[in-house]
């Protein structure tokens, strides 16, 4: 099944552009991560994710209804030709829902993430602009079913439909309907995710290529459905009875047991860079020390870092250049 026979399940034959469209969606850090498809072109996960959506951070992307034959696209301010990587992708996006009629955009996106660099900013930029089609086209689509047009632009972006924790169920039908995310009730205040950022230059292989490297040519990725299935389990117990130290310690391994997969591959894949592997003994060396500190690590050299509220000072002295986001400060 292509992507465009999924989205003609679900919108009507015709549309109409009503209006111009602001909307925002956040960024996602997954700490069970989603690593390799099932299906490629409908971006299906071999397996279930959760994440915890990072609040203020994220893509707000502005749609506005223009009189002319193609789209214009704008990032951070400045305008793009349409033949680079990023305008590229998000035309075949909208391709999906206009589906030959004449309907045309001008696409402002600002992020206030650095973009990929292992950020997941491609997951916040097809939420918002996800959000942005619906509401500009007049859709009113229940949330699920955008988060099912989310996922044909980027997987994770399924994710980034909601806020706090959110679970991606994997689903199993050959249409991907039944693969989408959903937010968890349960929230965590005091719960703190903090950026470090070692290098935000564009990485030279990106997650959909680097999962599909993975998939194809590590034996060690045979392992991965069967942790990432236990490490979801764990989550949503820690979550459950707020349990910090087996939150931190799924995150961590599970992130490294994805990364063990991707250096398993050939030709390798290393994100890392030795400023990378410096602060995950900083991390170690501080739990050492009793301190309850964990990270995870995308398809990227930076680090996330988990803690509660009561570490941040200690956490702040090592890192001094931390991002600190609390996903359940607000709301
Ligand atoms: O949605 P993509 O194709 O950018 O893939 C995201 C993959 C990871 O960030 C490494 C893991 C995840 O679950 O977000």
């Amino acid at each position: 099944m292509t992507p465009t026979e999924v989205v003609d399940r679900l919108l009507p034959a015709r549309l109409q552009a009503r209006a111009s469209s602001e909307q925002f969606a956040p960024s996602n850090i997954a700490l069970c991560k989603y690593w390799g498809k099932r299906e490629r072109s409908l971006n299906l996960p071999v397996n279930a994710s959760l994440s915890v959506s990072l609040d203020h951070l994220g893509s707000h992307t502005r749609l506005t209804p223009i009189d002319a034959k193609q789209d214009e696209i704008r990032f951070n301010g400045r305008p793009l030709p349409l033949h680079a990587a990023f305008s590229q992708r998000v035309t075949a996006f909208i391709d999906l829902f206009r589906r030959q009629q004449p309907l045309y955009f001008r696409v402002e996106t600002r992020n206030t993430i650095p973009t990929a660099a292992g950020l997941a900013s491609s997951a916040s930029g097809f939420a918002a602009l996800t959000l942005a089609l619906n509401d500009a086209l007049g859709l009113e689509l229940e949330p699920r079913l955008l988060s099912v047009l989310a996922r044909l632009g980027s997987g994770s972006a399924c994710r980034s439909l909601f806020d706090g924790f959110v679970e991606w169920r994997m689903g199993r039908r050959a249409d991907g309907l039944d693969s989408h995310a959903v937010a968890l009730e349960a929230r965590w205040p005091g719960l703190c995710v903090g950026l470090v950022k070692v290098d935000t230059a564009q990485k030279a292989v990106d997650s959909r290529a680097g999962m599909q490297r993975t998939l194809e040519t590590a034996h060690l990725y045979q392992s991965w459905p069967l942790q990432a299935a236990a490490d979801l389990e764990k989550l949503h117990r820690a979550i459950a009875q707020q349990d910090f130290a087996l939150l931190g310690q799924t995150a961590e391994q599970n992130a490294l047991s994805m990364h063990a997969t991707m250096i398993a591959s050939w030709p390798p894949l290393l994100y890392w860079q030795p400023q990378s592997v410096a602060m995950m003994q900083t991390v170690w060396a501080l739990r050492g020390q009793g301190v309850p500190l964990y990270f995870t690590m995308d398809a990227g050299p930076n680090l996330k870092l988990l803690f509660e509220r009561p570490q941040r000072d200690a956490v702040l002295r090592h890192f001094p250049e931390l991002e600190i986001v609390e996903p359940f400060a607000t709301g």
